[in-house]
């Protein structure tokens, strides 16, 4: 279990941050969603220990920003939202930077990367500069490294996390839908997944739980209906909002009042 308390921060001088806190439990995927400059980077980034903050993060009980840089290397992966890269590297080597403690040890580690690439739909793209690959190439190269450093969801019995900010912001659909489906495939499989979303329609699809945030605060938490309303995506998006079922599939689909989009 991770849980997130009463977390504050100010950047600058700016209190970015209220109090916002959140939980999240491995085997499930938990997806923060919220406007732009609500505070879903910064809280994402407070809880991995990118950045210093007031409150607490426990993982299991255990206070998260006390574990050593390598047992937190091996606990969690990390996504940033942007990643700028200064060397040409190749994939290969982008990808082999998630090859890290006892993952690194296995008797198979030379053969990951070419497998966490060809998860993310990249099998061949190695041998190419990172560079000159496009944005949702470059994009899921990122996953792929991420996805490497915990290649197995649970290791030794404890539970591996990925923290993705925006995974599939960059992708076409298709692409989407795979990254999804791997990000659901690592929580079944008994791993925690803290993701950061725009797309409301693939947050009400993949969510085991959502953090709904707005202005440096949690204005709702909990099972998907019960955080996306319409009064709570209209409060939060500022425009009109409507959820609604396709109740034989048992699907939750969110669409914009069209009277309200002019
Ligand atoms: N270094 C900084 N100095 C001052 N303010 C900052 C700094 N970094 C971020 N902010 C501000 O903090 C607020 C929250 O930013 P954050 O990146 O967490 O938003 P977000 O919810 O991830 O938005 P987006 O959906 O656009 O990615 C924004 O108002 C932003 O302008
Ligand atoms: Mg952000």
């Amino acid at each position: 279990m991770l849980e997130a308390r009463d977390i504050s921060v100010t950047l600058g001088r700016k209190q970015v941050l209220y109090g916002a806190g959140l939980r999240a439990k491995p085997g499930a995927m938990t997806v923060i969603v919220g406007p732009n400059g609500s505070g879903k980077t910064t809280l994402l980034r407070a809880i991995t220990g990118d950045l210093a903050s007031r409150g607490t993060v426990t993982l299991d009980g255990q206070d998260m920003r006390a574990l050593a840089p390598h047992s937190l290397a091996e606990r969690r992966a990390v996504l940033p939202q942007a990643s700028v890269l200064a060397f040409p590297f190749t994939v290969h080597e982008v990808v082999r930077l998630g090859l890290t403690g006892r993952i690194a040890l296995r008797p198979d580690a030379a053969k990951l990367p070419s497998r966490a690439l060809e998860q993310v739909g990249l099998a061949g793209y190695g041998g190419r500069f990172f560079q000159e690959l496009s944005g949702g190439e470059q994009a899921r190269a990122q996953l792929a490294r991420v996805l490497l450093q915990v290649w197995e969801p649970v290791q030794d019995g404890t539970p591996r996390w990925l923290f993705l900010d925006e995974p599939v912001a960059a992708l076409d659909i298709g692409h989407q839908l795979q990254v999804m489906h791997l990000a659901r495939r690592f929580a079944r499989a008994g791993g925690g997944v803290v993701a950061v979303m725009h797309d409301l329609n693939l947050t009400a699809m993949f969510a085991d739980r959502v953090v709904l945030m707005l202005d440096g605060r949690v204005l709702a938490q909990g099972a998907v209906r019960e955080v996306l309303t319409d009064q709570n995506l209209s409060r939060a998006y500022g425009c009109r909002l409507r959820v609604s079922s396709l109740p034989a599939q048992g699907a939750t689909y969110i669409l914009p009042q069209a009277a309200e989009i002019a």
